[in-house]
């Protein structure tokens, strides 16, 4: 009971860390709420104008939770780097500093999926980065891809297929406002404010 303490409060931790707020301070791009959307992610950040620092909020929110999960699991094995990769998760879209409103946790769950199972991250990092290729919408990639994943986790790694289905439908339901706004055709595309 103890490695399951130590890891989910690390790794809590660790996922609350919002890299978007970081770099919005370091780059001095004012007041992320006020911009775009008002989330924390890099998509959002992007709408600023700096793709240096939306790129590095996007490697830093993903790199969080792949770093909890290689933790927990050379520390304690594969059962805690399950639960580190849950509750880097719920860091990231519930983070104490923000008064538990943090991100949509696509980066996030990208990152740990990639950790946890490679195979499983590659597929779901593939899916999100076609689709939001081709509608050129990072809301609509992000939503394909966390509902994908259920189905790459059954044909790539089946022990993995719970957690990868906790994560989708999260995913989605974070995901609400932009498809109310997807449903009235008022979503913004990439590279546009
Ligand atoms: O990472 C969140 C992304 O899928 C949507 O972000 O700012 O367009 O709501 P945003």
């Amino acid at each position: 009971i103890e490695w399951l303490a130590v890891t989910a409060v690390l790794s809590y931790f660790l996922g609350a860390v919002p890299f978007g707020i970081v770099m919005a301070r370091l780059f001095r791009l004012g007041n992320l709420r006020t911009i775009g959307s008002g989330n924390i992610g890099a998509t959002n950040v992007l709408r600023t104008g700096n793709k240096l620092a939306a790129f590095l909020t996007l490697i830093g929110d993903a790199g969080k939770g792949g770093f909890a999960v290689l933790m927990a699991r050379t520390t304690f094995g594969e059962d805690a780097a399950q639960v580190a990769a849950l509750l880097a998760f719920l860091g990231h879209a519930y983070p104490v500093w923000l008064g538990f409103r943090g991100g949509k946790g696509v980066a996030t769950f990208l990152g740990t999926m990639l950790a946890l199972a490679w195979p499983l991250g590659l597929a779901a990092c593939g899916t999100w980065l076609a689709a939001a290729a081709v509608t050129r919408i990072s809301s609509l990639g992000a939503i394909v891809a966390a509902a994908s994943v259920p189905f790459w986790a059954l044909m790539l790694r089946p022990e993995a297929a719970f957690l990868a289905t906790v994560f989708a439908v999260m995913v989605v339901w974070f995901h609400r406002g932009n498809i109310s706004r997807l449903r009235r055709g008022e979503e913004p595309r990439i590279g546009r404010k």
